[in-house]
């Protein structure tokens, strides 16, 4: 299913932002450098939400135990994160940011 989430200028280049929707998983948007991409908001090693750490470089740092992720492809880079992230496709309809959920 894909739905509008949320405006291209709630998330300016650098930035984050989480989106919440009744009956759909928690998710964050990311602008990398004017690219986006969407993962999960709840970090694989416990219950943190990552939109409460820090992103950087392409990397969402949990603000639980500094473990990181490649936003880009849901990869766990940093201990003591080991299980990937889900990854959702994002496209740009107007000034609609549309994610595909499963
Ligand atoms: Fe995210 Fe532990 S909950 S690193």
């Amino acid at each position: 299913m894909r739905k509008a989430v949320a405006k291209v200028e709630a998330v300016p280049p650098g930035e984050m932002l989480p989106v919440d929707i009744e009956g759909l998983p928690p998710i964050v948007i990311f602008n990398l450098d004017g690219e986006l991409f969407a993962t999960s908001n709840i970090c694989t090693h416990a219950v943190a939400r990552l939109s409460d750490g820090f992103f950087e470089e392409g990397v969402i740092e949990c603000p639980l135990h500094s473990g990181c992720f490649d936003v880009r492809t849901g990869e766990a880079t940093e201990f003591p994160c080991e299980i990937p992230l889900k990854t959702y496709n994002v496209e740009v309809d107007g000034d609609d940011i549309l994610v595909e959920f499963d």
